[in-house]
């Protein structure tokens, strides 16, 4: 039985996930809506919201047949449709209910697969139990902070520390640059960091400045003299820049020899920057990932548990 990588483009970024398939030689045997299908077993992309591994056609006579053979081959089913709507939702109501409460900061992730499936044709679902993603299509809400964070951008590395760092910290130096209004650093500042440097051009808010254990640099984090931080445990940059001089930033850090750990949004212009995106992920053991709540930029890490 032939199987499938399945890949759900991210709203809006169909032609990013697209390039990605060229890059890396993936043939799209089927596509429907941002649905993708790529005959054979393919890593996840960055792209992707969701990847579906090993995905298989299965063919139903009726909703009820439908709803029994998704039930037989797991629990929890996130659904996309492509078409068949009406009917792919009766279908979807019939398999059991998943809670879409939104989660706080670092909360233990969910252990049951998540299922990925779709209603092809009339008669025909394509399904896997194996998917990127804990969550129903990759899409999960947290419990925000409407009081401290300036900005919303710590969402960004809440959903990191969350999903692909949630080991618990104890002690040691963060360093964030590209830092103001200061949402990062709030959040650095909240896990048990002891000492955080904080970077940027303009100034942090100061209910921020007043959390203590702060240290505020305001310059351009392009001259940074890594060896004026010591030891980091953990190099964070959300800084506006072109990805390659973000690369070039990381690489004098690295070269350094004196940082742990890497997150870094690589941002882009109109236009994704592939040539550099494609010299970040040759950095050994680093990885890429679209977080749910980045736009157009996705985040770069580097984990030296990894290395
Ligand atoms: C998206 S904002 C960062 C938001 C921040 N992470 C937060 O959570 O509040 C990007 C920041 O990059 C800063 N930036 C741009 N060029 C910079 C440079 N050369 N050095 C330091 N910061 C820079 C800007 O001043 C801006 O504050």
């Amino acid at each position: 039985m032939t199987v499938y990588t399945g890949y759900l483009a991210i709203h809006q970024f169909e032609k990013e996930l697209e390039r990605e398939l060229e890059i890396r030689g993936l043939i799209v045997a089927h596509k429907k809506e941002r649905f993708y299908l790529v005959e054979g077993e393919h890593p996840q992309l960055i792209w992707a919201q969701v990847t579906g591994h090993k995905m298989e056609f299965l063919p139903i006579s009726s909703i009820n047949d439908g709803v029994k053979k998704l039930k037989a081959l797991g629990r929890n089913w996130g659904l996309f449709t492509v078409a068949h709507h009406r009917r792919a939702e009766l279908i979807q109501l019939e398999l059991p209910k998943i809670k879409k409460t939104p989660i706080p900061f670092r909360h233990p992730l969910p252990t049951l697969p998540m299922g990925l499936w779709t209603l092809w044709e009339k008669d025909l679902i394509l399904c896997t139990q194996k998917t990127s993603s804990p969550f129903p299509l990759g899409e999960f809400d947290f419990e925000e902070d409407k009081v401290m964070p300036p900005s919303r951008a710590y969402l960004k590395l809440w959903e990191f520390f969350t999903l692909y760092a949630p080991e618990a910290i104890q002690g040691g130096v963060a360093l964030d640059v590209g830092s103001c209004p200061g949402g990062w650093t709030w959040v650095l500042r909240t896990l048990e960091f002891d000492k955080v440097y904080s970077v940027d051009k303009a100034p942090l808010e100061k209910r921020i400045m007043d959390l203590g254990k702060i240290e505020f640099r305001k310059e351009s984090a392009f001259g940074l003299d890594p060896k004026s931080f010591g030891e980091i445990d953990w190099f964070c940059s959300d800084i506006i820049c072109y990805p390659e001089r973000l690369l070039n930033l990381v690489k004098r850090f690295m070269e350094a020899g004196t940082v742990k750990n890497f997150v870094c949004t690589i941002k882009y212009q109109s236009e994704t920057d592939w040539e550099n995106t494609m010299k970040f992920l040759e950095i050994p053991n680093s990885k890429i990932v679209h977080l749910h709540h980045n736009k157009h930029e996705v985040t770069w890490f580097l984990k030296g548990s990894d290395r």
